[in-house]
């Protein structure tokens, strides 16, 4: 009998638990936020309770939004349970909203789990726009991703670039297959690293595997990422976060690493002096009359943004860029004798030569016009403004579809077409659309990646070497260039694998 009575009593406590839950989930998550003096765009319908959330859950997020824009028109307002938010799918639209509210328009929001080296409070990426970004924007411009601190570097990312052919020449002499998608990988994320961390990752301590092991679980997690960044004040408010164990397991993982690498930096016998990024972050986190001191989380949670920010993206550009060329010899034809010409048989490309050689540069381009490593440029509205003739609200998401912009006909001559040529009209017409937002791999205004040149150079010296030094013998008769599915970023769904074959001996290995 008393066994009834505890089972009933707990019932009852779990019952009003539940019931208590639901309506403060009903209060904060389904009941319509109250859009009075708001003007939102035109809304598609949408599913009761989740709102428009099927589209970024489903497997290609990135073309379910570019069917609205053809069917609904460019500018958009979607939700996500009671949460709206913006998505802009046209680049004249992108435009005068740039144009009008840069600076309204430039946080990335937060992601509510302030603990977290990844995308927490003290990230540069999700830093509001104000002093301690302009301080990290600074520290990264004039160390890492500014003309004069690529000059300085030149020669790290030339002992890679020598070692990045060695290993392809390597695998030409035993006829061994290539996986573009690793090497690319090992090639960036040992640049990065000796830029910003002064050192490469060791492969023989597991080090430069865990790097890689982190950086793809970060994208893999950007799904997750994007959608508590949307929801983070209604989580806040319900008071638990679905994704935090994910996130903190992946942001742990980072801090073990780059613990190690600070430690290292401590008792560095010889100073810190130097010019790099590691130094110019130690002089300020030990600085006690600087305007900001930042703490040692601060540095690791920028570090990480960089390494992440950095990594991925440009292999990801490699991978696509060369699937793209030996998908059409013509590509790869002109390519090769724009570089033999330029750059002749007796020596390897160097980077120094990117700038001589317009049409690579135009390659590179097109593989990221047409495969942006991110599909979406998201941010937080930190004021209330007209968008396109309409009021939106402060603290609204506002996304700009930069797939669906950089594939409008509208603009666009046979949009999903590989043709370099396009960049190639003349250097200012290409200026031109930049500014005027329809080419955007590297997102928009103040908030735009600061390592573009940066990112274009790797790109363009890491296609000249493969196009240049090696013939390409592929599986099969033709490369998949399927997306792979359920992703937030653009990655191929099987990994570029070829064969290299030895054009010349450039090095000696
Ligand atoms: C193909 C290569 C790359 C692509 C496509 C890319 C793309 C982007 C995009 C779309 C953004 C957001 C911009 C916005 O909100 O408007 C961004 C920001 C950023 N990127 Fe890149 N990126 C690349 C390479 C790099 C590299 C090599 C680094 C570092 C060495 C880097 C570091 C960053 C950082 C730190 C931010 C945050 C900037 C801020 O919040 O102010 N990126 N990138």
């Amino acid at each position: 009998m008393a066994a009834i009575i505890v089972d009933f009593q707990n019932c009852f406590i779990f019952s009003i638990l539940i019931s208590l839950f639901s309506l403060l989930f009903y209060r904060i998550l389904v009941k319509k936020q109250n859009p009075s003096g708001y003007d939102l765009p035109r809304s598609p319908p949408a599913l009761p309770l989740i709102g428009h959330l099927h589209l970024l859950l489903s497997t290609k997020p990135h073309k379910s939004i570019q069917k609205l824009f053809t069917k609904y028109g460019p500018l958009l307002h979607l939700r996500v349970f009671n949460i709206p938010f913006i998505i802009v799918s046209s680049a004249s639209v992108a435009n005068d909203m740039c144009k009008t509210h840069d600076v309204s328009l430039s946080s990335h929001g937060t992601l509510g789990i302030d603990e977290s080296l990844l995308f927490g409070s003290s990230s540069f990426l999700m830093a509001p726009y104000g002093a301690y970004w302009k301080l990290l924007k600074k520290i990264a411009v004039t160390t890492m991703t500014g003309p004069q601190a690529l000059e300085r570097s030149r020669g790290v990312r030339a002992k890679e670039i020598a070692r990045f052919y060695s290993t392809l020449l390597h695998k030409a002499k035993n006829n061994e297959s290539v996986e573009i998608e690793l090497e690319a990988m090992k090639l960036t994320s040992n640049i990065i690293c000796s830029m910003s961390l002064g050192r490469r990752l060791s492969e023989e301590n597991g080090e430069a595997e865990k790097l890689r092991g982190l950086v793809t679980d970060t994208f893999t997690l950007m799904k997750k990422i994007t959608l508590t960044v949307v929801l983070h004040k209604q989580l806040e408010k319900l008071g638990f976060s679905p994704f935090k164990t994910k996130i903190m397991g992946v942001s742990q993982g980072f801090d073990e690493l780059l613990e190690k690498i600070f430690k290292e930096h401590e008792e560095k016998p010889d100073g810190h002096q130097g010019s790099d990024m590691m130094d110019a972050l130690w002089t300020a986190y030990q600085d006690s009359n600087a305007e900001f001191r930042i703490t040692r989380k601060e540095i690791k949670s920028f570090l990480v943004d960089i390494l992440i920010g950095g990594i991925d993206t440009t292999v990801e550009a490699i991978q696509w860029t060369m699937a793209e060329i030996l998908s059409n010899q013509n590509v790869l034809e002109r390519l090769r004798e724009e570089i033999d010409y330029v750059v002749g048989k007796t020596r390897l490309i160097e980077e120094t030569d990117v700038t001589n050689l317009p049409y690579l540069q135009a390659v590179v381009k097109e593989g990221l016009r047409l495969h942006s490593p991110f599909f979406f440029v998201s941010r937080m509205l930190q004021e209330g403004c007209k968008i396109g003739g309409f009021y939106v609200p402060e603290e609204t998401p506002v996304v700009v579809n930069a797939y669906a912009v950089m594939r409008d006909p509208e603009n666009w001559e046979c949009p999903c077409e590989f043709k370099p040529e396009r960049f190639l009209a003349s250097g200012q017409e290409d200026e031109r659309k930049e500014q005027a937002m329809k080419f955007i791999p590297f997102g928009y205004g103040r908030r735009a990646c600061p390592a573009s040149n940066m990112a274009l150079t790797s790109i363009g010296i890491a296609i000249g070497i493969m196009v240049q030094g090696f013939d390409w013998r592929i599986q099969g008769e033709n490369i998949c260039m399927e997306e792979a599915s359920g992703l937030m970023t653009m990655k191929m769904a099987r990994p570029l694998t070829c064969t290299p074959v030895a054009r010349g001996k450039y090095l000696s290995t």
